[in-house]
């Protein structure tokens, strides 16, 4: 055995994004050179190369069960036997058992310990042990410096221990270390259970980057500091920051009491001197259990089982009206009977009620806060569309002060109109050059404050709603955004629009970005007493600031009062978008300290608005099912999502066809280089391998998700969205849901495989290469039209618009100072056709009304799809940038804008009328 130095370390390691992929493919290469070793064609270093190949897998091994540590050392028996024909039918076993995840399912027999081999795994008979493993299959970490007769030892026992009731399976996997403990729940994602014994080593012998890289993820840098008797708390602290879903016990010879009083909430179970294992395998299987659970799905499964008459409107119930038509049949073959036997209204017999929930539902809202890290989780049927509105209504009253970015998702503006809030739009920084906005800097965000701050109107601030992360995948660093706003406005409200991130609590990089998460970490730190020394010297040192010095304040990292912060943070999570739900299945997740006393029945009151009293059950049982996975395998899930983009990521930029007409952006394209302190320019570098991201997701002011592939498309000369309905859609059946003027997005999502994503560069080769051959055989004026084309695309872009401000007749008093406008009164006077005209952009009717000074006001939404946000809203004053952006657009859809009139605007009367009221009521 090598002495897993990582030795095998080279040039061709820094092409693996991460171990799994590493592992995996050494495998495969173990399989080519052990098939060669059998069946003749063996190259004369064969041997050598066999060897070095179990080395490089060697430092992997030791953190998975299949297919164990003695299977592994037998490789190396039979190698130097020259028993190549077994060898090459074990490692083919193992392979396939890896590769098919068959391991989990069924005994695998290696056929070692002088068993036969069967020759296919179909082959083997069902035995005993493959009906135990047909229960769902875990692994449990047990961290301990034992030999390995010991670890034999261990399991033997706990093998001996199994029962037929058990509901699950499980094998322990034994590391000695702190580190190793570390690397094994990074990387190992069958881990579901950790039992952290008493004589742990604190650093690994593991020297292979691929493996370390994965400390980096942990971020425990003084790790020499922890004293020896504290290792197993420090464990398990660690390892329930980066995998908070797992089950900890630690086994301590220390007293008990003491440990568990310092552990807090990390550990399910301490135990003493631990020798009982019925009684830690009892506990290892009730943590699972736990997370198992699905309240309302199973009651559902069971309300579907029970014999009901259906006297209520809902024929579709128990399949009545489908079964006994002569013309739907085909409905009730299609979706096959489950799903009408489920289908139900009742909130009796072991259902429970969406909007009052005391039963199932409640306790499947709990099972999910507990999952995404919030107090509170609220189900919804309508999309995150309705979870936006909800909570804007539930915590904005009329004449409170929203800020907000513009690009935000329309819900947002609706929900605005509809609780009667003053909009502060912010803007985010635009991307010029691929049609596309970015996100809101911090300091734009900061500056709004203190304008309103300086204008007195604070008190009237009441939230902060920012889409995190945006359709594009631009990330904010959410606890810096919250820890600087609260120090300016210590009651602020965050409304975090997550639609598109609620993967992100189940990858450790990506958690700390999240809001449920950021307002844990603040709140936690805002107690401690060393924050408070921080706070007291900060204060000391903003005391001797101008106080007129806003720029003072902009420049600097600001922290909060922790006696007057309040730690007021939402989510909105389309749970359908990014995991496994119904469409529409979404969640509002809640971490406010002031909730009970503030919030609670407000927000009930806006949950009844916008609930219907027909909430469709199956998406609740779905959103529960859906919570059911993350808890067990969200980790792996988002590890192997992440792990394919960034394998799209490298095909493409190292493909030399691909790479003429495509380009993958990177973070350096998205985000401009004062928000990425870090100086990372993009994930993967041709040159340098992959580059870790761990340092620009900690500290940047924005980073980019990965998973979100930006790919340019207008070297091919054809526009983002004739690129992504005649090529993608209409030839090759690939769907995306957006574009931009040259550019088209690919969401990789926690269904995407390693197939689909060589589908989708095989069919970008194919389009590559059609198009070389077309632009090879174009005549003289063909290729005048196409170089036009693709220059107009790249290079001739409208430049995005700022917002530019509401008029007058909808700012709040003192009008004015501050940007702040009324949209719900520019949107109902809109409802009054006499206080309306069109002005056309064809006919010169806008441009004489914008030439002879008018303010041009829109009575309005304008979307353009690309780029899907409002580019005026209802009160807004159109600016010639906005008109001109409106007339180099070249989309086909543009809502809220009808060509044959123009544009809808307020007379100028009805703008004055508006106006003059508010003078009377200042009067
Ligand atoms: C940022 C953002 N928020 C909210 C929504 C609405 O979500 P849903 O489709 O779940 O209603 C979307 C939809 O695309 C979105 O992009």
């Amino acid at each position: 055995m090598p002495d897993n130095n990582g030795s095998a370390e080279g040039v061709s390691l820094s092409r693996y994004y991460n171990a799994s992929q590493f592992r995996i493919d050494t495998w495969n290469e173990l399989k080519n050179i052990s098939h060669r070793l059998a069946h003749g064609g063996a190259r004369d270093n064969d041997k050598n190369l066999a060897r070095e190949t179990l080395d490089q897998l060697a430092p992997t091994e030791m953190y998975w069960a299949f297919p164990g540590d003695y299977a592994f050392q037998q490789l190396y028996r039979l190698l130097d036997a020259g028993e190549f024909g077994t060898l090459a039918r074990v490692v083919w076993r193992c392979v396939g058992g890896l590769m098919s995840g068959l391991y989990r399912r069924k005994h695998i027999d290696l056929g070692l310990g002088g068993e036969q081999i069967p020759a296919e795994p179909g082959e083997d008979l069902d035995t005993e042990e493959d009906r135990i493993r047909r229960r769902p299959y875990f692994e449990v970490l047990i961290v301990d410096d034992l030999t390995l007769a010991q670890q034999r030892q261990q399991r033997d026992e706990l093998a001996k221990i199994r029962r037929n009731e058990d509901s699950f399976t499980y094998q322990p996997v034994f590391v000695p270390s702190f580190e190793d403990a570390l690397i094994a729940v990074l990387f190992n994602h069958n881990i579901q259970a950790v039992v952290i014994r008493f004589d742990i080593r604190l650093h690994s012998k593991n020297r292979l980057p691929v493996l370390t890289r994965y400390l980096a993820q942990a971020d425990c840098r003084d790790l020499d500091d922890i004293e020896a008797q504290n290792y197993g708390t420090t464990l398990a602290h660690v390892i329930g920051r980066v995998r908070p879903e797992l089950d900890l016990y630690l086994v301590t010879c220390q007293s008990v009491e003491d440990v568990a009083g310092r552990i807090g909430d990390d550990c399910r179970r301490v135990f003493y001197n631990q020798e009982d294992f019925v009684e830690l395998h009892l506990n290892i299987l009730r943590g699972v259990d736990a997370r198992y659970q699905t309240p309302f799905f199973t009651a559902l499964k069971e309300y579907a089982k029970q014999p009901t008459g259906v006297f209520h409107a809902l024929p579709i119930s128990r399949g009545k009206s489908i079964t006994k038509s002569n013309w739907i049949r085909d409905m009730g073959d299609f979706y096959g009977m489950n799903i009408f036997l489920a289908e139900t209204s009742a909130t009796s017999g072991g259902l429970d009620s969406l909007l009052e929930p005391h039963g199932p539902i409640k306790k499947a809202h709990e099972l999910s806060a507990r999952a995404f890290g919030s107090h509170r989780t609220f189900f919804a049927t309508n999309g995150t569309s309705t979870c936006n509105k909800i909570v804007v209504q539930a915590l904005v009253r009329p004449g409170d002060i929203v800020l907000v970015d513009r690009d935000c998702h329309k819900s947002h503006h609706y929900g605005m109109v509809l609780s009667g809030a003053l909009v502060f739009y912010l803007d985010s920084y635009p991307l010029n050059e691929y049609s596309m906005y970015g996100a809101v800097p911090l300091r734009e965000i900061k500056k709004g404050l203190l304008g309103l701050r300086r204008a007195g109107k604070l008190d009237r601030v009441k939230m902060l709603l920012l889409t995190n992360c945006t359709f594009d995948g631009i990330v904010y660093n959410v606890e810096r955004v919250m820890e600087e706003c609260l120090a300016i406005k210590p009651d602020l409200v965050f409304l975090w629009d997550e639609a598109w991130f609620g993967f992100a609590r189940f990858g450790p990089t990506y958690r700390q970005r999240t809001a449920m998460y950021s307002a844990g970490v603040l709140r936690e730190r805002m107690k401690s007493e060393s924050y408070r020394q921080r706070y007291e010297a900060h204060a000391a040192e903003l005391k001797d600031l101008d106080p007129d010095d806003d720029e003072a304040l902009l420049s600097r990292r600001l922290i909060p009062d922790p006696d007057k912060a309040r730690v007021r943070v939402y989510a909105t999570q389309s749970t359908h978008k990014t995991l496994t739900a119904l469409r529409q299945g979404s969640m509002i997740h809640i971490h406010d300290q002031d909730y009970k006393s503030k919030v609670e029945e407000a927000f009930h009151e806006a949950y009844m608005t916008h609930t219907s009293t027909s909430p469709n059950y199956q998406i609740l049982a779905s959103l529960d099912v859906g919570r059911r996975q993350v808890e067990l395998e969200g980790f792996e899930l988002v590890q192997k999502q992440v792990e394919m983009a960034m394998v799209l990521r490298q095909r493409i930029t190292t493909h030399p066809l691909l790479s003429k007409y495509f380009t993958v952006l990177t973070v350096g394209h998205m985000i401009p280089a004062e928000y990425r302190e870090s100086g990372i320019e993009s994930y993967y570098d041709p040159d340098q391998g992959w580059n870790d991201i761990w340092d620009a997701w900690a500290g940047d002011e924005f980073c980019l998700d990965a998973t979100r592939i930006t790919l340019t498309v207008g070297a091919t000369g054809l526009d983002g969205d004739t690129f992504k309905t005649e090529i993608l859609m209409d030839k090759y059946g690939i769907q995306i849901n957006k574009t931009s003027r040259n550019t088209v997005l690919f969401m990789t999502n926690i269904g995407t495989t390693r197939s689909s994503v060589a589908y989708l560069i095989e069919v970008l080769v194919k389009v590559a290469k059609e198009l070389e051959s077309r632009i090879e055989d174009m005549s003289g004026p063909e290729r005048r039209v196409y170089d036009a084309k693709v220059k107009s695309l790249i290079e001739d872009l409208p430049p995005l618009p700022d917002f530019s401000r509401f008029h007058d007749a909808f700012r709040s008093a003192p009008m004015g100072d501050t940007r702040e406008g009324n949209i719900r009164n520019a949107y109902f006077l809109a409802y009054d056709e006499s206080f309306c005209e069109y002005l056309g952009l064809e006919d010169g009717s806008l441009d004489a009304a914008m030439e002879a000074g008018r303010d041009v006001v829109s009575a309005t939404f304008i979307t353009p799809y690309p780029p899907g946000f409002p580019i005026l809203v209802p009160g807004q004053v159109a600016s010639p940038e906005i008109i001109e952006f409106l007339r180099k657009l070249d989309v086909k859809e543009i809502h809220g804008y009808r060509p044959e009139l123009g544009l809808r605007v307020f007379t100028e009367e009805a703008l004055a009328a508006e106006i003059g009221k508010h003078r009377n009521a200042a009067a």
